[in-house]
Protein backbone atom coordinates (compact mmCIF):
# COMPACT_ATOMS: atom_id res chain seq x y z
CA UNK A 1 0.00 0.00 0.00
CA UNK A 2 0.99 4.12 -0.40
CA UNK A 3 1.43 5.30 3.13
CA UNK A 4 2.75 8.66 4.24
CA UNK A 5 3.54 9.39 7.85
CA UNK A 6 3.44 13.23 8.63
CA UNK A 7 6.25 13.81 11.53
CA UNK A 8 9.69 11.84 11.43
CA UNK A 9 10.36 11.27 15.44
CA UNK A 10 10.69 8.31 17.65
CA UNK A 11 7.08 7.20 16.12
CA UNK A 12 6.84 8.30 12.50
CA UNK A 13 10.15 7.58 11.56
CA UNK A 14 10.49 3.94 13.33
CA UNK A 15 6.77 2.99 11.92
CA UNK A 16 7.56 4.47 8.37
CA UNK A 17 11.05 2.47 8.07
CA UNK A 18 8.45 -0.99 9.86
CA UNK A 19 5.95 -0.22 6.86
CA UNK A 20 8.49 -0.59 4.46
CA UNK A 21 10.37 -3.21 5.37
CA UNK A 22 7.01 -5.58 4.91
CA UNK A 23 6.29 -4.04 1.91
CA UNK A 24 4.77 -1.01 1.96
CA UNK A 25 5.91 2.01 0.29
CA UNK A 26 6.23 4.92 2.62
CA UNK A 27 6.61 8.72 2.55
CA UNK A 28 7.60 10.19 5.98
CA UNK A 29 7.40 14.24 6.09
CA UNK A 30 8.77 16.69 8.29
CA UNK A 31 8.47 19.99 8.61
CA UNK A 32 12.18 20.60 9.84
CA UNK A 33 14.47 20.45 6.39
CA UNK A 34 17.52 19.93 8.47
CA UNK A 35 16.11 16.29 9.80
CA UNK A 36 14.52 15.46 6.03
CA UNK A 37 18.15 16.75 4.93
CA UNK A 38 20.03 14.46 7.51
CA UNK A 39 17.86 11.49 6.26
CA UNK A 40 18.61 12.27 2.64
CA UNK A 41 22.19 12.20 3.36
CA UNK A 42 21.67 8.76 5.27
CA UNK A 43 22.13 9.98 8.43
CA UNK A 44 19.68 9.01 11.34
CA UNK A 45 18.79 12.13 13.65
CA UNK A 46 17.88 9.34 16.78
CA UNK A 47 19.93 6.50 17.71
CA UNK A 48 17.45 3.00 18.32
CA UNK A 49 19.03 -0.09 18.00
CA UNK A 50 18.38 -1.83 14.07
CA UNK A 51 16.70 1.46 13.13
CA UNK A 52 19.59 2.84 10.86
CA UNK A 53 19.78 -0.19 8.87
CA UNK A 54 16.23 -0.94 8.18
CA UNK A 55 16.04 2.90 6.72
CA UNK A 56 18.68 2.56 4.66
CA UNK A 57 18.01 -0.97 3.52
CA UNK A 58 13.77 0.32 2.65
CA UNK A 59 15.27 3.92 0.95
CA UNK A 60 17.83 1.40 -1.40
CA UNK A 61 14.81 -0.33 -2.36
CA UNK A 62 12.88 2.50 -2.68
CA UNK A 63 10.57 1.57 -0.22
CA UNK A 64 10.89 4.85 2.11
CA UNK A 65 11.29 8.37 1.25
CA UNK A 66 11.38 11.78 3.19
CA UNK A 67 10.26 14.90 2.14
CA UNK A 68 9.12 18.37 3.52
CA UNK A 69 5.45 18.51 1.72
CA UNK A 70 2.52 17.13 3.38
CA UNK A 71 0.97 17.86 -0.64
CA UNK A 72 3.13 15.37 -1.86
CA UNK A 73 2.63 12.50 1.11
CA UNK A 74 -1.17 12.87 1.17
CA UNK A 75 -1.20 12.76 -2.96
CA UNK A 76 1.01 9.84 -3.02
CA UNK A 77 -1.34 7.86 0.02
CA UNK A 78 -4.09 5.94 0.80
CA UNK A 79 -3.71 6.10 4.52
CA UNK A 80 -2.26 9.28 6.34
CA UNK A 81 -0.67 8.78 9.66
CA UNK A 82 -0.27 11.61 12.16
CA UNK A 83 2.72 11.27 14.13
CA UNK A 84 3.55 14.89 15.55
CA UNK A 85 4.41 15.65 19.15
CA UNK A 86 2.17 16.19 21.48
CA UNK A 87 3.81 18.00 24.36
CA UNK A 88 2.53 18.71 27.60
CA UNK A 89 1.07 22.41 29.34
CA UNK A 90 2.01 23.80 32.12
CA UNK A 91 -1.32 22.50 33.42
CA UNK A 92 -0.58 19.06 32.55
CA UNK A 93 -2.99 19.25 29.70
CA UNK A 94 -2.06 18.07 26.05
CA UNK A 95 -0.81 20.46 23.89
CA UNK A 96 -2.46 19.64 20.47
CA UNK A 97 -1.39 22.71 18.16
CA UNK A 98 0.69 20.44 16.04
CA UNK A 99 -2.13 18.14 15.44
CA UNK A 100 -4.38 20.89 14.90
CA UNK A 101 -2.06 22.61 12.42
CA UNK A 102 -1.24 19.01 10.17
CA UNK A 103 -5.09 18.85 10.08
CA UNK A 104 -5.58 21.94 8.64
CA UNK A 105 -2.56 21.27 6.36
CA UNK A 106 -4.25 18.17 5.46
CA UNK A 107 -7.39 20.15 4.09
CA UNK A 108 -5.67 22.43 2.57
CA UNK A 109 -4.02 19.82 0.17
CA UNK A 110 -6.54 17.48 0.03
CA UNK A 111 -8.41 17.16 -3.89
CA UNK A 112 -11.92 16.24 -4.44
CA UNK A 113 -12.43 13.40 -4.99
CA UNK A 114 -9.28 11.79 -3.18
CA UNK A 115 -10.60 9.08 -0.16
CA UNK A 116 -7.98 9.07 2.34
CA UNK A 117 -7.94 7.53 5.76
CA UNK A 118 -6.43 9.83 8.10
CA UNK A 119 -4.72 7.86 11.50
CA UNK A 120 -3.76 9.55 14.64
CA UNK A 121 -0.88 8.10 15.59
CA UNK A 122 0.10 10.46 18.32
CA UNK A 123 -1.20 10.29 21.90
CA UNK A 124 -4.02 12.13 22.07
CA UNK A 125 -7.11 13.14 24.62
CA UNK A 126 -10.09 10.93 23.96
CA UNK A 127 -12.36 12.85 21.65
CA UNK A 128 -9.55 14.19 19.70
CA UNK A 129 -10.37 12.39 16.48
CA UNK A 130 -13.54 13.69 16.35
CA UNK A 131 -11.82 17.41 16.83
CA UNK A 132 -9.77 16.83 13.56
CA UNK A 133 -12.60 15.17 11.00
CA UNK A 134 -14.29 18.65 12.23
CA UNK A 135 -11.28 20.92 11.14
CA UNK A 136 -10.69 18.78 8.03
CA UNK A 137 -13.95 19.28 7.28
CA UNK A 138 -14.19 22.69 7.83
CA UNK A 139 -11.33 23.85 5.94
CA UNK A 140 -12.27 21.59 3.00
CA UNK A 141 -15.61 21.19 2.40
CA UNK A 142 -15.21 18.79 -0.34
CA UNK A 143 -12.85 16.53 1.93
CA UNK A 144 -13.44 12.80 1.29
CA UNK A 145 -11.58 10.62 4.47
CA UNK A 146 -12.64 9.17 7.84
CA UNK A 147 -10.17 9.73 10.38
CA UNK A 148 -9.02 6.94 12.67
CA UNK A 149 -7.24 6.70 15.60
CA UNK A 150 -4.71 4.09 15.36
CA UNK A 151 -2.31 4.44 18.85
CA UNK A 152 1.22 3.20 19.18
CA UNK A 153 2.76 1.01 22.14
CA UNK A 154 6.62 1.11 20.89
CA UNK A 155 8.95 1.58 23.64
CA UNK A 156 11.72 3.43 23.02
CA UNK A 157 15.26 1.06 23.00
CA UNK A 158 13.13 -1.58 21.44
CA UNK A 159 11.68 0.32 18.87
CA UNK A 160 11.89 -1.97 15.94
CA UNK A 161 10.94 -5.20 17.52
CA UNK A 162 8.14 -4.06 19.10
CA UNK A 163 6.74 -2.49 15.80
CA UNK A 164 7.60 -5.88 14.02
CA UNK A 165 6.02 -8.27 16.49
CA UNK A 166 3.12 -6.16 18.71
CA UNK A 167 1.20 -7.80 21.35
CA UNK A 168 -1.75 -5.90 19.55
CA UNK A 169 -2.78 -3.77 16.82
CA UNK A 170 -5.78 -1.24 18.22
CA UNK A 171 -7.80 0.18 15.33
CA UNK A 172 -10.70 2.79 16.42
CA UNK A 173 -12.93 3.87 13.42
CA UNK A 174 -16.24 4.21 12.75
CA UNK A 175 -15.87 3.16 9.06
CA UNK A 176 -16.08 -0.49 7.52
CA UNK A 177 -14.08 1.32 4.42
CA UNK A 178 -11.19 2.81 6.49
CA UNK A 179 -10.98 -0.47 8.98
CA UNK A 180 -10.86 -2.64 5.64
CA UNK A 181 -7.69 -0.64 4.98
CA UNK A 182 -6.04 -0.01 8.12
CA UNK A 183 -6.38 -4.04 8.24
CA UNK A 184 -4.47 -4.33 5.02
CA UNK A 185 -1.90 -1.89 6.25
CA UNK A 186 -1.73 -4.36 9.10
CA UNK A 187 -1.80 -7.66 7.93
CA UNK A 188 1.84 -8.20 6.98
CA UNK A 189 2.27 -7.88 11.12
CA UNK A 190 0.42 -10.76 11.87
CA UNK A 191 -0.63 -9.30 15.24
CA UNK A 192 -4.02 -9.81 17.01
CA UNK A 193 -6.11 -6.35 15.44
CA UNK A 194 -8.57 -5.02 18.01
CA UNK A 195 -11.17 -2.72 16.61
CA UNK A 196 -12.87 0.07 18.85
CA UNK A 197 -14.77 2.98 18.12
CA UNK A 198 -12.71 6.06 17.97
CA UNK A 199 -12.59 7.35 21.63
CA UNK A 200 -12.22 3.93 23.54
CA UNK A 201 -8.79 3.27 20.94
CA UNK A 202 -7.79 6.76 21.92
CA UNK A 203 -8.48 5.90 25.88
CA UNK A 204 -6.82 2.42 25.78
CA UNK A 205 -3.27 4.46 25.08
CA UNK A 206 -3.66 6.67 27.99
CA UNK A 207 -5.07 3.66 29.99
CA UNK A 208 -2.39 1.54 29.40
CA UNK A 209 0.79 3.90 29.65
CA UNK A 210 -0.86 5.05 33.24
CA UNK A 211 -1.39 1.08 34.59
CA UNK A 212 2.10 0.76 33.49
CA UNK A 213 3.21 3.95 35.34
CA UNK A 214 0.88 2.61 38.36
CA UNK A 215 2.84 -1.02 38.47
CA UNK A 216 6.03 0.83 38.75
CA UNK A 217 5.01 3.13 41.98
CA UNK A 218 3.53 0.00 43.30
CA UNK A 219 6.35 -1.93 43.56
CA UNK A 220 8.49 1.68 44.32
CA UNK A 221 5.97 2.03 47.29
CA UNK A 222 6.70 -1.78 47.92
CA UNK A 223 10.42 -0.90 47.68
CA UNK A 224 10.02 1.45 50.75
CA UNK A 225 8.48 -0.88 52.93
CA UNK A 226 11.23 -3.58 52.09
CA UNK A 227 14.04 -1.05 52.90
CA UNK A 228 11.75 0.15 56.42
CA UNK A 229 11.55 -4.04 56.96
CA UNK A 230 14.79 -5.90 55.94
CA UNK A 231 12.83 -7.27 53.09
CA UNK A 232 14.12 -7.98 49.46
CA UNK A 233 12.07 -6.14 47.06
CA UNK A 234 13.85 -7.74 43.76
CA UNK A 235 12.28 -11.51 45.32
CA UNK A 236 8.68 -9.75 46.49
CA UNK A 237 8.81 -8.70 42.70
CA UNK A 238 9.66 -12.26 41.51
CA UNK A 239 7.20 -13.67 43.86
CA UNK A 240 3.76 -11.75 43.12
CA UNK A 241 5.05 -11.44 39.25
CA UNK A 242 4.74 -14.81 38.91
CA UNK A 243 1.34 -14.62 39.37
CA UNK A 244 0.22 -14.50 35.77
CA UNK A 245 -2.57 -12.33 36.67
CA UNK A 246 0.17 -9.78 37.66
CA UNK A 247 2.91 -10.80 35.56
CA UNK A 248 6.93 -9.62 36.33
CA UNK A 249 7.35 -6.97 33.69
CA UNK A 250 7.78 -3.13 34.73
CA UNK A 251 8.10 -4.51 38.23
CA UNK A 252 11.61 -3.36 38.48
CA UNK A 253 11.75 -0.83 41.49
CA UNK A 254 14.56 2.23 40.50
CA UNK A 255 14.56 5.79 40.85
CA UNK A 256 10.99 6.20 39.52
CA UNK A 257 9.55 6.48 35.74
CA UNK A 258 11.08 9.38 33.01
CA UNK A 259 11.24 9.78 29.07
CA UNK A 260 8.94 11.39 27.07
CA UNK A 261 5.70 9.59 27.65
CA UNK A 262 4.80 8.45 31.22
CA UNK A 263 5.29 11.45 33.35
CA UNK A 264 3.30 13.24 30.64
CA UNK A 265 0.41 10.75 29.99
CA UNK A 266 -0.35 10.38 33.28
CA UNK A 267 -0.54 14.39 33.67
CA UNK A 268 -2.53 14.20 30.56
CA UNK A 269 -4.76 11.24 31.93
CA UNK A 270 -5.27 13.38 35.02
CA UNK A 271 -5.99 16.36 33.40
CA UNK A 272 -8.30 14.85 30.98
CA UNK A 273 -10.48 13.02 33.67
CA UNK A 274 -10.50 16.76 35.82
CA UNK A 275 -11.82 17.71 32.37
CA UNK A 276 -14.39 14.87 31.88
CA UNK A 277 -15.60 15.86 35.79
CA UNK A 278 -14.11 12.03 37.13
CA UNK A 279 -10.83 13.30 38.88
CA UNK A 280 -8.51 9.90 38.71
CA UNK A 281 -7.40 10.97 42.04
CA UNK A 282 -5.28 7.19 42.40
CA UNK A 283 -3.03 8.55 39.07
CA UNK A 284 -2.26 11.99 41.20
CA UNK A 285 -0.35 9.09 44.14
CA UNK A 286 1.33 7.38 41.39
CA UNK A 287 2.89 10.35 40.72
CA UNK A 288 3.62 11.23 44.44
CA UNK A 289 4.87 7.89 44.89
CA UNK A 290 7.27 8.45 41.54
CA UNK A 291 8.66 11.80 42.83
CA UNK A 292 9.39 10.77 46.42
CA UNK A 293 11.37 7.77 44.99
CA UNK A 294 14.48 10.11 43.67
CA UNK A 295 13.70 12.30 47.16
CA UNK A 296 14.17 9.15 49.40
CA UNK A 297 17.74 7.57 46.87
CA UNK A 298 18.77 11.24 47.62
CA UNK A 299 18.70 10.49 51.44
CA UNK A 300 20.25 7.76 51.32
CA UNK A 301 23.23 9.50 49.57
CA UNK A 302 23.21 12.15 52.09
CA UNK A 303 23.12 10.05 55.10
CA UNK A 304 26.03 8.17 53.52
CA UNK A 305 28.22 11.08 52.31
CA UNK A 306 26.97 13.08 55.48
CA UNK A 307 27.60 16.64 53.61
CA UNK A 308 27.21 16.74 49.47
CA UNK A 309 29.30 20.04 49.10
CA UNK A 310 32.76 19.13 47.33
CA UNK A 311 32.27 15.66 47.08
CA UNK A 312 33.25 13.96 43.98
CA UNK A 313 30.31 11.66 42.34
CA UNK A 314 30.41 10.10 39.71
CA UNK A 315 26.78 9.13 38.06
CA UNK A 316 26.75 6.37 35.21
CA UNK A 317 24.00 7.01 32.80
CA UNK A 318 22.60 9.99 31.51
CA UNK A 319 19.14 8.49 29.60
CA UNK A 320 15.31 8.01 30.80
CA UNK A 321 16.05 3.92 30.05
CA UNK A 322 19.20 2.07 27.94
CA UNK A 323 19.89 1.66 24.56
CA UNK A 324 18.61 4.96 23.67
CA UNK A 325 20.13 8.33 23.21
CA UNK A 326 17.03 10.14 24.73
CA UNK A 327 17.53 11.90 27.87
CA UNK A 328 14.14 14.38 27.77
CA UNK A 329 12.55 14.27 31.49
CA UNK A 330 15.13 11.73 32.68
CA UNK A 331 15.27 11.05 35.96
CA UNK A 332 19.14 10.76 35.51
CA UNK A 333 19.47 14.20 34.79
CA UNK A 334 17.15 15.38 37.76
CA UNK A 335 19.82 13.34 40.11
CA UNK A 336 22.67 15.21 38.87
CA UNK A 337 20.71 18.41 39.16
CA UNK A 338 20.10 17.60 42.85
CA UNK A 339 23.40 16.58 43.35
CA UNK A 340 25.00 19.76 41.88
CA UNK A 341 23.16 22.31 43.60
CA UNK A 342 24.12 20.64 46.80
CA UNK A 343 27.44 21.93 45.72
CA UNK A 344 28.87 17.80 44.44
CA UNK A 345 31.37 17.47 41.77
CA UNK A 346 29.64 15.43 39.36
CA UNK A 347 31.85 13.05 36.93
CA UNK A 348 29.09 11.53 34.37
CA UNK A 349 29.65 8.88 31.28
CA UNK A 350 26.52 7.81 29.16
CA UNK A 351 26.95 5.20 26.04
CA UNK A 352 24.65 7.22 23.78
CA UNK A 353 23.15 10.15 25.34
CA UNK A 354 26.13 12.18 26.44
CA UNK A 355 25.59 14.27 22.93
CA UNK A 356 21.99 15.43 23.50
CA UNK A 357 22.50 16.68 27.07
CA UNK A 358 24.88 19.01 25.64
CA UNK A 359 23.38 20.32 22.84
CA UNK A 360 19.83 20.79 25.14
CA UNK A 361 21.64 21.92 27.80
CA UNK A 362 20.18 19.77 30.59
CA UNK A 363 23.58 19.38 31.97
CA UNK A 364 24.02 21.81 34.72
CA UNK A 365 26.99 24.06 34.71
CA UNK A 366 30.31 21.88 36.14
CA UNK A 367 29.54 18.70 35.48
CA UNK A 368 32.17 16.91 34.01
CA UNK A 369 31.57 14.11 31.03
CA UNK A 370 34.48 11.72 30.36
CA UNK A 371 34.95 9.05 27.57
CA UNK A 372 34.33 5.55 29.04
CA UNK A 373 32.68 4.54 32.50
CA UNK A 374 35.99 4.14 34.15
CA UNK A 375 37.09 7.36 33.23
CA UNK A 376 34.14 8.89 34.98
CA UNK A 377 34.59 6.69 38.29
CA UNK A 378 38.50 8.28 39.23
CA UNK A 379 38.92 9.71 42.02
CA UNK A 380 34.80 9.46 43.09
CA UNK A 381 33.62 9.19 46.55
CA UNK A 382 30.32 7.49 45.09
CA UNK A 383 29.36 5.87 42.32
CA UNK A 384 25.64 6.33 41.50
CA UNK A 385 24.04 4.11 38.80
CA UNK A 386 21.32 6.11 37.83
CA UNK A 387 20.53 3.90 34.22
CA UNK A 388 20.79 0.29 33.23
CA UNK A 389 22.93 0.00 30.11
CA UNK A 390 24.68 -3.75 30.13
CA UNK A 391 27.68 -2.03 29.70
CA UNK A 392 27.64 -0.82 33.56
CA UNK A 393 27.10 -4.46 34.86
CA UNK A 394 30.14 -5.83 32.62
CA UNK A 395 33.03 -3.17 33.79
CA UNK A 396 36.07 -4.90 35.31
CA UNK A 397 34.88 -3.84 38.87
CA UNK A 398 38.51 -4.52 40.57
CA UNK A 399 39.36 -1.62 38.32
CA UNK A 400 36.64 0.60 39.39
CA UNK A 401 37.33 0.33 42.61
CA UNK A 402 41.67 1.01 42.35
CA UNK A 403 39.70 4.22 40.37
CA UNK A 404 37.76 5.55 42.90
CA UNK A 405 38.87 7.18 46.29
CA UNK A 406 35.96 5.64 48.19
CA UNK A 407 34.08 2.28 47.33
CA UNK A 408 30.76 3.18 48.01
CA UNK A 409 27.98 2.50 45.25
CA UNK A 410 24.33 3.34 44.81
CA UNK A 411 22.59 1.23 42.46
CA UNK A 412 19.50 3.14 41.58
CA UNK A 413 18.12 0.51 39.23
CA UNK A 414 19.14 -2.37 41.16
CA UNK A 415 21.71 -3.32 38.06
CA UNK A 416 24.05 -4.66 40.49
CA UNK A 417 24.31 -8.29 42.49
CA UNK A 418 24.97 -6.86 46.15
CA UNK A 419 26.55 -9.93 47.32
CA UNK A 420 29.42 -9.51 44.19
CA UNK A 421 29.75 -5.77 44.90
CA UNK A 422 30.32 -6.34 48.58
CA UNK A 423 33.35 -9.24 47.88
CA UNK A 424 34.83 -6.57 45.68
CA UNK A 425 34.81 -4.42 48.90
CA UNK A 426 32.28 -1.47 47.68
CA UNK A 427 29.54 -0.06 50.27
CA UNK A 428 26.45 -0.79 48.47
CA UNK A 429 23.20 0.32 48.21
CA UNK A 430 20.38 -1.08 46.07
CA UNK A 431 16.53 -0.16 46.09
CA UNK A 432 14.63 -1.69 48.42
CA UNK A 433 16.53 -4.23 49.11
CA UNK A 434 19.80 -5.10 52.11
C1 LIG B 1 6.36 3.74 27.14
C2 LIG B 1 5.46 2.50 27.00
O1 LIG B 1 6.11 1.38 27.61
C3 LIG B 1 5.19 2.19 25.52
O2 LIG B 1 4.29 1.09 25.41
C4 LIG B 1 4.56 3.43 24.87
O3 LIG B 1 4.34 3.22 23.47
C5 LIG B 1 5.50 4.61 25.05
O4 LIG B 1 5.73 4.83 26.46
C6 LIG B 1 4.84 5.83 24.45
O5 LIG B 1 3.80 6.26 24.93
O6 LIG B 1 5.31 6.30 23.38
P1 LIG B 1 8.99 4.26 26.87
O7 LIG B 1 8.67 5.51 27.60
O8 LIG B 1 9.73 4.35 25.58
O9 LIG B 1 7.62 3.45 26.53
O10 LIG B 1 9.87 3.30 27.79
P2 LIG B 1 9.53 2.25 28.97
O11 LIG B 1 10.33 1.04 28.73
O12 LIG B 1 8.09 2.07 29.16
O13 LIG B 1 10.13 3.00 30.26
C7 LIG B 1 9.56 4.18 30.79
C8 LIG B 1 10.19 4.53 32.13
O14 LIG B 1 9.79 3.60 33.13
C9 LIG B 1 11.73 4.50 32.14
O15 LIG B 1 12.20 5.62 32.85
C10 LIG B 1 12.06 3.23 32.87
O16 LIG B 1 13.29 3.29 33.54
C11 LIG B 1 10.91 3.13 33.85
N1 LIG B 1 10.65 1.76 34.31
C12 LIG B 1 10.19 0.81 33.46
C13 LIG B 1 10.85 1.43 35.65
O17 LIG B 1 11.26 2.28 36.48
N2 LIG B 1 10.58 0.16 36.07
C14 LIG B 1 10.11 -0.80 35.22
O18 LIG B 1 9.87 -1.93 35.69
C15 LIG B 1 9.92 -0.46 33.89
Amino acid sequence: MDLCIIGSGYVGLVSGACFAEVGHTVICVDNDQRKVDMLHRGEIPIYEPGLEELVLRNVAAKRLRFTNSIEEGVDHSQVVFIAVPTPPQADGSVDLTYIERVAREIAGVLKPGQYRVVVDKSTVPVKTGEKVEATIRRYNREAELDVVSNPEFLREGCAVPDLMHPDRIVIGSSSQRATDLMKRVYEPFQAPILVTDVNSAELIKHAANSFLSLKISYINAVSAICEASGADVEMVADGIGMDRRIGRNFLNAGLGYGGSCFPKDVKAFIAISDELGVPFHLLKEVENINAGQLERFLKKVREALWVLREKRICVWGLTFKPDTDDVRNSVAIDLIQHLVKEGAHVTAYDPKGMSKAVEHHLLPAGVKLTHSALEATEGAEALILATEWKEFANQDFSKVKEAMHTPLIFDGRNLFNPKTMREFGFTYHGVGRP
